[in-house]
């Protein structure tokens, strides 16, 4: 069997400079979204990563007519979509397919697209999303693996209150808002900077959307998007991930097309690690030369420490001086990656949401998985900092999220590569 796997040879330090690429979860929103729009848009800083290959398969197929104008830009145009059905096979491929219910429902007030795909962390359910469409006058059915949502009247604005704060639920919502006839008010909304992003692009277009970022968005109903051009976020969670990796391995880097403020979360912990960090206006400079600290954390929603960001920090950990605990709250299963740990010598005790991480002096090679795209950046980070060459399977899993991953870390210094095993067998899974 053909296999693709990084090799990484560990134990250099990081040194150099790395710039980020455009927000993976702001670009998996924003695509669906022009289907809200009545022309050209013209979207910049577009991630090279497989799930918007993937997006803007499912988009063509259902009739949309996308350019690549660039290496970063593309000029998408839904004004002749044919079809309100989103291709099973494909979105059950991705999660962010789910935006695609929003955007069609509030365009053609009917949807059909089949139940997202995505990581798995246990269940992930998406009643919010379907109680919002229901509130805006949506009927919505889950049948045969597809979401069947009918608005034949058309959508009116509704105030709504959100049982969890959810990032897609929020999303989904206002895209379903944006052209229905009156105001809704969403209450106990997430606030992730890829929200802010994707009103801001609707906004560009002529819709009326105040107060995304905070828990409570209003958006009053317009009756239509015009084309535009936008330029997508940097991306917080590819930022976070490099600053992660100099923490763990030591080193001086400056990173560059950040927006510190969306870092914060990340880097008050990394300080408390022993990083130094210097902020600047697009970029942020980080060295760590002295002891790696042990701490705690807990994910939150955005302004807390993102849950996109506990694998990594839990791998750099595994190498402190002293104990940590590692409180998961968003997730009820993002530990599986743990094993992997365990088999290049990591000391970690799982219970439930509470990981426990003993220090220790070091970490050993050994053949392991990516489990999911988080996961398997952190076994990246693992393979950096461990002694002898190790072998990461499964890297679909990290391209579908990171933009030239190898690429960037090697001009960092790693000895990391993408290499192709015409005959191997892949490691059996783990029971
Ligand atoms: C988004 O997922 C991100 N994905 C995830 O990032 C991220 O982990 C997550 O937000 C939390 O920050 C994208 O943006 C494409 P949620 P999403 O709805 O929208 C519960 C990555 O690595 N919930 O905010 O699916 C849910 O079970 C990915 O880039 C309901 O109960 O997450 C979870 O416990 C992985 N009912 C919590 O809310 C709902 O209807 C947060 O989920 C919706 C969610």
């Amino acid at each position: 069997m053909i296999l693709e796997k990084y090799v990484i040879r560990g134990g250099n330090r990081l040194n150099g400079d790395v710039t980020i690429s455009g927000a993976k979860n702001a670009a998996v929103a924003i695509i669906p979204a022009t289907v809200l729009v009545s022309g050209p848009c013209r979207i910049e800083n577009v991630p090279k990563i497989s799930d918007v290959t993937l997006l803007l398969e499912i988009m063509r197929t259902m009739g949309a007519s996308i350019k690549v104008i660039n290496d970063t830009t593309l000029e998408i145009d839904c004004t002749f979509i044919r079809s309100s059905k989103a291709p099973y096979d494909l979105v059950r491929k991705i999660r962010a397919s789910y935006y695609l219910i929003g955007a069609l429902l509030g365009r053609c007030h009917s949807a059909e697209v089949g139940m997202p795909g995505g990581c798995y962390f246990g269940i992930r359910p998406i009643d919010q999303h379907i109680k919002g469409f229901e509130a805006l006058g949506a009927n919505v059915e889950v049948k045969n693996g597809f979401v069947h949502a009918n608005a034949p009247d058309g959508l009116h604005g509704a105030n709504m209150y959100l049982d969890v704060v959810s990032v897609g639920a929020t999303i989904n919502i206002m895209l379903a808002s944006v052209l229905a006839d009156g105001t809704t008010v969403i209450e106990n909304c997430a606030k992730e900077p890829h929200i802010v992003d994707v009103a801001n692009f609707l906004n560009s277009l002529g819709a009326d959307i105040k107060g995304a970022g905070t828990d409570v968005i209003k958006i009053r109903g317009v009756d239509k998007l015009h084309g535009g051009t936008y330029a997508i976020i940097p991306d917080q969670i590819e930022a976070g991930t490099f600053l992660a990796a100099v923490t763990a391995t030591g080193g001086d880097v400056r990173i560059h097309n950040i927006i510190p403020k969306h870092l914060d979360c990340i880097t008050a912990k990394l300080e408390e690690m022993g990083a130094e960090i210097e902020e600047d206006d697009d970029t942020i400079h980080i060295r760590r030369t002295g002891p790696l600290m042990r701490t705690n954390i807990k994910t939150l929603p955005y302004p807390g420490f993102p849950t996109d960001m506990q694998p990594q920090l839990t791998t750099a950990l595994c190498l402190a001086q002293g104990t940590s605990v590692i409180t998961e709250s968003v997730w009820d299963n993002r530990y599986r990656y743990v094993n992997e740990l365990k088999r290049m010598g990591a000391q970690i005790q799982v219970d439930g949401k509470i990981a426990i991480v003993e220090g220790v002096d070091r970490l050993t090679a050994a053949p392991i998985k990516a489990c999911d795209l988080r996961a398997g950046a952190a076994m990246i980070i693992a393979g950096l900092v461990a002694q002898g060459e190790t072998e990461i399977e499964d890297i679909e899993y990290i391209e579908r999220g990171y933009e030239d991953i190898v690429g960037k870390f090697s001009a960092l210094g790693a000895d990391i590569r993408r290499v192709h095993f015409p005959d191997a067998e892949p490691l059996a899974e783990a029971r």
